[in-house]
């Protein structure tokens, strides 16, 4: 008897969340890092590039974003008419904060025939600083159809490199900046999986350090890399990324027999990790955590809708 506790009272909750989504007239959208038992409450998940543009696309007053800062803030400044709700407005990407004004207005003074390259996971004020974003899933096709030949790319050092070597007829000046999480997982983990299973694919989110890239198959956004795994033939996958992504994998893959493995401890990201279904039942219960739009909007949207325009809607 005791024992189906847990059982229903997730079941309660989730039938409060679905009377308040209703009430509230919202839509709850979650990334694949959040807790599996928050990406079950929610009505899409996916990968930043698509939480982005998909918010566009829906006609409802109110959004609650599981995942980090810059994510709602994102889907803020495209759609400002709308409110965007955080369960847990502290979850914020450290690598968001990684770039200082003072080194892109000295490459900008430098360099000519630049292109300032701002990834999504950055605060609504270092987006302005930039000429266009781009996520994990679509950084190679817009900086290879930018029209300048050299480009700065802030923050994230591991995407940047990949990226230059990538789209070699492009000068890329990399930052310095990276993911706590994904720069974590080291070669030595992923080598030990290898050993172990000698037959898996690897699958690398372009977060990780170069030395670890360079172990992988495949490298590719979180939304990439749960598609290829359910699209592929192998039977056996070593994954290096958040390990949120297997709650998707599961779902995508069930019943097919497949293996997936993740580094030892397997990588978490803390801010991702305090978005729980507590915290979006309180959310919607309250609306409160409500993302404001920040000074001069205008100036952080133009990158945001370049992308989408460079990336293809
Ligand atoms: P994706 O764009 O692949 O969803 O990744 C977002 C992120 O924060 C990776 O750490
Ligand atoms: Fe930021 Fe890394 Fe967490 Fe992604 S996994 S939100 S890059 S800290």
């Amino acid at each position: 008897m005791e024992e189906d506790q847990p059982r229903r009272d997730a079941e309660g909750l989730a039938e409060k969340v679905e009377r308040l989504k209703r009430e509230r007239g919202a839509v709850v959208l979650a990334h694949y890092y959040v807790p599996a038992e928050t990406q079950r409450l929610a009505d899409y998940v996916g990968d930043s590039f698509y939480l982005a543009r998909l918010a566009k696309t829906l006609d409802v007053p109110v959004f609650v974003l599981c995942g980090v800062s810059f994510m709602a803030e994102s889907v803020k400044l495209l759609n400002p008419a709308r409110r965007v709700l955080m369960p847990e407005p502290a979850a914020d990407c450290p690598m968001a904060h990684m770039v200082r004004r003072e080194d892109v207005d000295r490459v900008r003074a430098e360099v000519e025939d630049l292109a300032v390259v701002a990834y999504v996971n950055t605060t609504a004020e270092v987006k302005r600083w930039a000429d266009v974003c781009v996520t994990s899933s679509n950084a190679i096709k817009v900086v290879r159809e930018l029209p300048e030949k050299n480009v700065l790319f802030i923050p994230d050092v591991n995407l940047g490199r990949y990226v230059a070597e990538q789209v070699p007829e492009k000068n890329v000046i990399l930052n310095r900046g990276y993911c706590p999480t994904h720069n974590k997982i080291g070669v030595a983990q992923v080598e030990a999986l290898e050993l172990a299973h000698p037959d898996a694919l690897v699958l690398a989110h372009p977060e990780c350090t170069r030395e670890v890239l360079d172990e992988a198959d495949f490298i590719g956004s979180t939304k990439q890399i749960i598609e290829r795994i359910a699209a592929g033939d192998e039977r056996e996958f070593i994954v290096l990324t958040v390990v949120g992504v297997a709650a998707e994998i599961a779902r995508r893959t069930e019943g097919q027999g497949k293996r997936v493995f993740f580094p030892e401890p397997a990588p978490v990201c803390p801010n991702m990790a305090m978005v729980t279904p507590e915290k979006l039942l309180a959310c919607l219960g309250n609306m409160t955590g409500e993302v404001a739009l920040p000074e001069d909007p205008q100036r952080a949207v133009e990158p945001l809708e370049r992308m989408l325009e460079l990336a293809g809607r």
